[in-house]
């Protein structure tokens, strides 16, 4: 299955979901453009949030749109996804390790599904339409939030879980000292968060040399409190889609995984 950015989809249209720690949300995305087609739907998620309560949630935010029932739909995960398997849990309900996200999602849907890693389909989605749009080589976004999530574009081509999150820095697990949950848990100021971050970024500079580095996460919208106190080799910007991102990638990324299955 080729995931290069280039040539485009022929799918152009796919539904994408954005599965998070408080909210559901999803729209149908223009994916020549990559952009939604008809305004976004939200819904919060389940307490717990065990799978079969997300499905069913899932299921009802599909169910408020009047969807082609071939039209590909992806949804991201806050965990590693291999082969729609979750294998980790770091944020989410344990419940989930081991489960196929998209078994269980279609199950409760009736559709097929295409689950992926939450920061790769946000990262992609910079890759393909955003930030890193048309940059050649290695691309490496970085999603700040409750965790660290990480994405890995080389070439245009999505290498994916790479969960750098997890790096340990210094003895620590690098998002419990570096996500913005960190600065906001410790009421850090933008310079001593800077300073974490710079640790956090050289250390992930000197093992991929990336040729850009994008930073995405609510936080992103700040970049001009954090971004311009980093010193890196490459230049370090701003995720570009916001919060669109994740629904944007969860669908181009079911899109490509639909025509390459066709
Ligand atoms: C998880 C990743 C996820 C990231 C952002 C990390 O704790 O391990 O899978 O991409 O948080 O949500």
């Amino acid at each position: 299955m080729s995931l290069t950015t280039e040539p485009h989809n022929t799918i152009a249209g796919a539904f994408g979901i954005d599965i998070g720690g408080s909210g559901i949300k999803g729209a149908p995305v223009d994916l020549v453009v990559g952009e939604f087609s008809a305004d976004r739907v939200r819904i919060p998620t389940p307490k717990p949030a065990t799978p079969k309560a997300v499905a069913a949630a899932v299921a009802e935010l599909i169910d408020s749109f009047d969807l082609p029932h071939e039209m590909p739909v992806g949804v991201t995960f806050p965990a590693i996804i291999q082969h729609g398997v979750a294998l980790s849990a770091a944020n989410v309900d344990d419940s989930w390790i081991g489960t196929n996200v998209e078994k269980v999602i279609a199950k409760a849907t009736g559709r097929r599904v295409h689950a992926v890693n939450d920061a790769d389909a946000a990262g992609f989605a910079e890759a393909l339409y955003g930030a890193a749009r048309g940059q050649e080589g290695v691309v490496l976004v970085v999603t700040l939030g409750t965790g660290i999530g990480s994405c890995l574009v080389v070439d245009g081509t999505l290498v994916p879980n790479t969960e750098l999150g997890h790096l340990e820095i210094d003895g620590h697990d690098a998002e419990s000292r570096a996500a913005d949950s960190a600065r906001e848990r410790e009421d850090l100021s933008w310079k001593e968060w800077a300073e974490r971050l710079q640790r956090y970024f050289s250390v992930v500079e000197g093992l991929f040399s990336p040729d850009l580095i994008v930073v995405g996460g609510g936080v992103s919208k700040k970049h001009e409190k954090f971004l311009p106190l980093l010193d890196l080799r490459a230049p370090i910007v701003p995720a570009s889609l916001f919060n669109a991102a994740g629904i944007v990638g969860a669908a181009a990324l079911a899109a490509r995984s639909a025509t390459a299955a066709d």
